[in-house]
């Protein structure tokens, strides 16, 4: 699956962009401030409703513009159609699939699965456990999404277990009829986490191996509970404590990926670089195992690689990507430290983003 066509109106400084991307690599390369990363971040909002930017859309709509309609069209039997409408002045989100109107925002981000590799994702490690938790989910998702259904609940739960911690004064019967409801949905989500877990580890390792060589480092799944104790038990007998706190202190909302090194946490041994290759691993396996689980491929939106890693590593990360066969999008200010890396039948095509006198990015077809 990749994208055969991408029309972008409206996004930060672009011009509209009409682009039949290649099946494979695409290369977009332009000066500082063209408008390279605004192109990817185009396609992420297409596919996940949300920037990598801003929290805020419409922070992304390019000033004095009324709206941002993005459109994209997706290889496949039969091709996909996919849209997304953010006016300026509205919230909601108008989509579009396969010329449906008023589909939910989960169809749109299961049509395109899309990962992101840009600087913020390279501190994967370092960053609070909600980045790996939704990484992890991310996966989880695209192999059943069963787990949406779970994760929404679990949320609710916990948004109105809190609630009710901070009110004070609690009956047992208020607390516990979202104590159920939050250790049923959060079972569930640690099952299926669990499960995409034990698939993830092996395909994570051995692309690591390929990347760089880390002697004893260990990824580990932590459910966000006692691990002997059931979800039931340790709200119960959290309460007080959780009460103290304001917050649910235990729960499949603390879950995380935990990254080893023998004993130690791995951002205290690793160097920058080896941090950013385990971050590497991790993106590529989590594209191979959604091919080999669900026979999907993602797509892959790499923001300004030469900057990240150096050439010996771009090249085996370049190599990677190319076995998995999935198209991508990479930005670079210099066009030439990556376009030498792909030889045919690698179908590779050059786009340049150039501004105009009025801050206006152009995109063009290399060649
Ligand atoms: N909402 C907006 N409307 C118009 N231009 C914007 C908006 N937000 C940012 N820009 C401009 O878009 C330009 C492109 O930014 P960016 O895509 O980050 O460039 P690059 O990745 O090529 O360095 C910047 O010059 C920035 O000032
Ligand atoms: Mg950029």
């Amino acid at each position: 699956m990749s994208l055969i066509q991408l029309n972008l109106q409206g996004i930060r400084n672009l011009a509209p962009v009409d682009m039949a991307p290649s099946p494979q690599v695409n290369l977009i390369h332009g000066a500082n401030g063209s408008g390279k990363t605004s192109l990817l971040e185009g396609i992420h909002i297409l596919g996940m409703g949300r920037s990598f930017r801003t929290r805020q859309l419409k922070h992304a709509i390019q000033a004095d513009a009324p709206h941002m309609t993005l459109y994209g069209r997706l290889s496949g039997d039969p091709e996909v159609a996919l849209g997304l409408r953010r006016l300026r002045a509205e919230r909601e989100l108008e989509l579009r699939l396969r010329g449906q109107k008023g589909v939910r925002l989960a169809e749109l981000v299961d049509a395109m699965p899309l990962q992101l590799i840009n600087p913020d994702a390279f501190r994967l490690l370092e960053g609070s456990p909600a980045g790996r938790r939704e990484f992890m989910d991310w996966g989880v998702f695209h192999v059943k999404h069963e787990f949406l259904d779970a994760w929404k609940r679990a949320r609710r739960a916990v948004k109105h277990r809190n609630a009710l911690l901070r009110r004070g004064r609690i009956t047992d019967a208020e607390m516990s009829v979202w104590e159920q409801e939050l250790s049923e949905s959060g079972e569930r989500m640690d099952r299926l986490r669990h499960t995409w877990f034990s698939a993830f580890l092996p395909v994570f390792e051995e692309t690591l191996a390929r990347l760089i060589g880390v002697d004893s480092l260990g990824l580990r799944y932590a459910r966000g509970w006692d691990v002997k104790r059931s979800l039931a038990e340790v709200l119960k007998a959290g309460r007080e404590s959780d009460q103290q706190m304001g917050f649910t202190q235990q729960g499949p909302q603390r879950a995380d990926l935990r990254i080893r090194v023998g004993k130690q946490p791995a951002i205290e041994v690793l160097s920058r670089g080896q941090q950013k290759l385990v971050v590497s691993a991790l993106k590529l396996a989590q594209g191979r195992l959604l091919e080999s689980s669900v026979g999907r491929r993602c797509i892959y939106l790499i923001d300004d690689l030469p900057a990240e890693l150096d050439a010996k590593h771009r090249a085996l990360f370049c190599e990677l990507l190319e076995q998995m066969q999935c198209q991508m999008f990479i930005t670079s200010v210099d066009p030439d430290v990556l376009s030498r890396i792909w030889q045919a039948p690698t179908r590779l095509k050059m786009f340049h983003v150039k501004q105009d006198d009025q801050g206006i990015g152009r995109l063009s077809v290399d060649g």
